[in-house]
């Protein structure tokens, strides 16, 4: 998603942004500008990558000036063009600004513009907001800024300079990420804590509708109406190291090999062994609501929700609650029906998933007690729920998700524990579970070390453009996140579903050599697992099996096997889900894809 970076201090911006927007890159986009004050107001942008950017940039001469901001631009309306991408400006007034989110009323706002005599350069909603703030400028940006706000719908972050004020920069929100990091006589303003940790861990998270003028000495917090806001500035827990790519090529491949170390922050503390409890610090003080929660919806998108289904059949299957997971996105809409006792889960990583917050905030509206299982601190669906357990796994650049999604299933598994220990279970249950817990991360160690096998076993069957992943109960939605991880960076065509579904429809797609990941490992439908798998071969396709440890006697049923640990089934999507992300990132580099930042994809989705 678009990426925007802005600083005013005494240092020369143009390195600063640059190195900004390279943090930023993560997160996908098509096109970069940047804009410096300096006497005048100086743009440059380019097509394609920051590097491109750089170049023009040195061709150039490079920019001066200590006050300029920068984005990286994911093409939402109009093309990828050089036209298309921000910085966008007001040439009469002298604003320049730079925006993520989708300004909806754009168009009937263009129209009362060209009415007025604005020209447009651009196919952009937010060429046309850099021209309302400038048709509303009387001398003052920051009431331009607040007067322009209060007539747009839709969502925003904005970060925003004038040529007649080049001492000033100011900043809003609504709907989209946005950070003030505060130095010492500098500011840098960022979609994303990554751009910023390399100047200062202070940082202050804006809320919707704020409003933050900047100058050198200091800062302004307002609403969109001018009254003032206190600020809440918050410790960066993120440093540099972090999202440095060290000794790997991708930071996919990093995370995935995170994810033993991941899994151990995310447990440390929250297991009493002895009491045979969790302990869960965030969610204490609403122990008695959940222990007579009558229902849990769980929602969130992609990755998040393959997670979100497992916790639906761990609370079921062991704490007895009546639960289901739904997309964000539908449930949002459909009118659904809260009732007394029912608690929310909102899974996410980033925590700034625009469907994820707005189902929140319906599930909310409605009376439920919400829940966050997120993993970056401090995020928005982190502070507008009520309670939540954080993920622990750092900081998850990559852009097919993977450490996040062991965390969000470790931590389900932990609430789900947590929930089942004070309705239905023993402690002596409970630390039975808990021991099996805490044996994960090392078998995912296991799994991992198998990374050769598991890529020539892709290398095999890499160049098919058709897969598909099935598996049966807790191991259904490792399918579809197997099936999601494999077209997200490879651009192969897969589909993900219950091993059963394959029979009403989708086994006329089976034909010779089609390759079927199946999830066979030992559990309570393992019998039925096989009997798929014996329907499919009979057809032609080629079963790789993603089977238990000491399960020789699959090897004769199907072309290829991976193996996984022995783990109690409820707990094994942490481990069957390593192999299908190894197959992934693999297929992805075979086929000479750019695995950090997949075509037309985006790390966090603020937009609808
Ligand atoms: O940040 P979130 O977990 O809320 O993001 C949800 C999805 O956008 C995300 O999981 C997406 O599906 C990933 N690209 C999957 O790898």
């Amino acid at each position: 998603m678009c990426g925007i970076v802005a600083y005013i201090g005494k240092k020369p911006a143009q390195p600063l942004l640059i190195e900004g927007l390279k943090r930023l890159e993560y997160r996908g986009y098509d096109s970069a500008g940047l804009a410096i004050l300096n006497g005048g107001l100086n743009v440059c942008r380019a097509v394609g990558r920051v590097a491109n950017l750089e170049d023009k940039l040195e061709q150039t001469g490079g920019l001066q000036g200590t006050v300029g901001l920068a984005h990286t631009r994911w093409a939402t309306h109009g093309g990828v063009t050089e036209m298309n991408a921000h910085p966008h400006r007001d040439d009469k007034s002298g604003i320049c600004l730079v925006h993520n989110g989708i300004i909806e009323n754009y168009s009937v706002l263009k129209t009362y513009l060209q009415e007025k005599g604005h020209v447009f350069t651009s196919e952009t909603d937010t060429e046309v907001l850099a021209m309302l703030i400038g048709e509303l400028y009387e001398g003052d940006l920051e009431k331009a800024v607040q007067a322009a706000l209060r007539e747009v719908t839709g969502a925003y972050a904005i970060a925003v300079i004038c040529e007649k004020e080049p001492d000033v920069l100011v900043c809003a929100r609504k709907g989209s990420p946005l950070l003030v990091g505060i130095g010492s006589g500098e500011y840098v303003v960022a979609s994303d804590a990554s751009a910023i940790v390399a100047h200062t861990t202070q940082a202050m998270p804006l809320d919707d509708y704020n409003v933050v003028r900047i100058t050198r000495e200091g800062f302004r917090s307002s609403d969109i109406h001018d009254v003032e806001v206190s600020p809440k500035v918050m410790q960066l827990e993120l440093d540099l190291e972090q999202i440095e790519l060290g000794r790997f090529e991708h930071y996919m491949q990093k995370e995935i090999y995170e994810q033993p170390t991941a899994l151990r922050n995310c447990f440390r503390g929250r297991i009493a062994m002895e009491e045979g409890k969790v302990v869960l610090g965030g969610l204490s003080a609403y122990a008695k609501e959940l222990v007579r929660a009558g229902r849990v919806i769980l929602t969130g998108q992609g990755t998040a929700l393959h997670a979100a289904m497992i916790g639906e059949y761990m609370l079921e299957d062991l704490a007895k609650i009546p639960a289901c997971a739904e997309y964000a996105s539908e449930f949002r809409y459909r009118n659904p029906i809260i009732e007394d006792g029912t608690v929310v889960i909102a899974v996410s990583q980033s925590g700034e998933t625009a469907d994820t917050l707005a189902a929140l905030e319906e599930a909310k509206d409605r009376g439920a007690l919400s829940l966050g299982v997120v993993n970056v601190v401090g995020s928005t669906i982190s502070r507008q729920t009520d309670a939540g357990v954080y993920l622990r796994v750092g900081p998850e650049i990559g852009v097919a998700s993977t450490k996040a999604f062991v965390g969000q299933v470790a931590v389900l598994s932990l609430i789900t524990l947590f929930m089942a220990r004070r309705r239905v279970m023993s402690a002596d249950q409970c630390a039975r579970w808990l021991e099996q817990l805490q044996t994960i991360p090392d078998k995912v160690e296991r799994v991992l070390e198998q990374s050769d096998r598991i890529k020539k076993v892709t290398e095999r069957y890499c160049d098919r453009e058709n897969w598909l992943f099935l598996g049966r109960g807790y191991n259904y939605p490792t399918a579809l996140e197997g099936a999601l991880k494999l077209k997200e960076i490879s651009y192969i065509h897969a589909e993900g579903m219950p091993a059963a579904e394959m029979k009403h429809g989708p086994i006329a797609l089976i034909n010779e050599g089609m390759p079927a990941v199946f999830i066979a490992n030992k559990g309570r439908q393992y019998d039925k697992v096989m009997s798929n798998i014996a329907e499919v071969r009979a057809r032609g396709g080629h079963v790789i099996a993603v089977a238990t440890e000491g399960d020789e006697e699959i090897k004769r049923h199907v072309e290829e096997v991976l193996y996984v640990p022995e783990i109690i089934e409820p707990l094994s999507p942490m481990l069957t889900v390593i192999p299908l992300q190894l197959m992934a990132y693999h297929a992805a580099v075979i086929r000479g894809h750019d695995v950090d930042k997949p075509r037309n994809l985006a790390k966090s989705v603020t937009v609808e």
